[in-house]
């Protein structure tokens, strides 16, 4: 039975979900930067969505992979996610654009595991990520 509740998340739910990102980085497409990431996403329906980088010969057409895995998740029905694993081969954290869409899906709490293709990761939550967040709740009608 696949994990829905964060309060239920375990460290072993959290090494998967880091084997998932790091399969990922195999899937980047990623010929101009030359650092392919992956991403797993734990949403609210149960499912692990997936997710690499995808370059684009047009430079800013390029997409991160968490937000692939991210819109890979809402677009298939999750509406929330409740928690992310980022992999690459130096372990850096996600961009300031992959923070805002986390936090359109995610609660300040929720774990973001910042992994490097060796396995070893450090957690954090998003909120340390992307600490006085604007969200939703910020606009006028909320
Ligand atoms: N990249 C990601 O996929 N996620 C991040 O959070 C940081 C950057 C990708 C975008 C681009 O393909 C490459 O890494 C270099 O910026």
């Amino acid at each position: 039975m696949p994990t829905t509740n964060l309060h239920e998340f375990t460290e072993i739910d959290a090494a998967q979900l880091v084997a998932q990102a790091i399969a990922a980085v195999q899937r980047a497409y990623a010929p101009y930067s030359g650092y392919p990431v992956g991403a797993a996403v734990l949403a609210d329906d149960g499912h692990v969505y997936t997710g690499c980088n995808v370059e684009n010969a047009v430079y800013p057409l390029t997409i991160c992979a968490e937000r692939v895995a991210i819109t890979k998740a809402i677009s298939e029905g999750a509406q929330h996610i409740l928690a992310v694993a980022v992999a690459t081969a130096n372990g850096g954290t996600p961009c300031g654009s992959c923070r805002q869409v986390m936090r359109e899906f995610g609660a300040p709490a929720m774990p973001v595991f910042i992994a490097r293709t060796d396995g070893s990761y450090r957690q954090r939550t998003l909120e340390e990520l992307l600490p006085e967040s604007f969200s939703a709740a910020d606009l006028p009608g909320a």
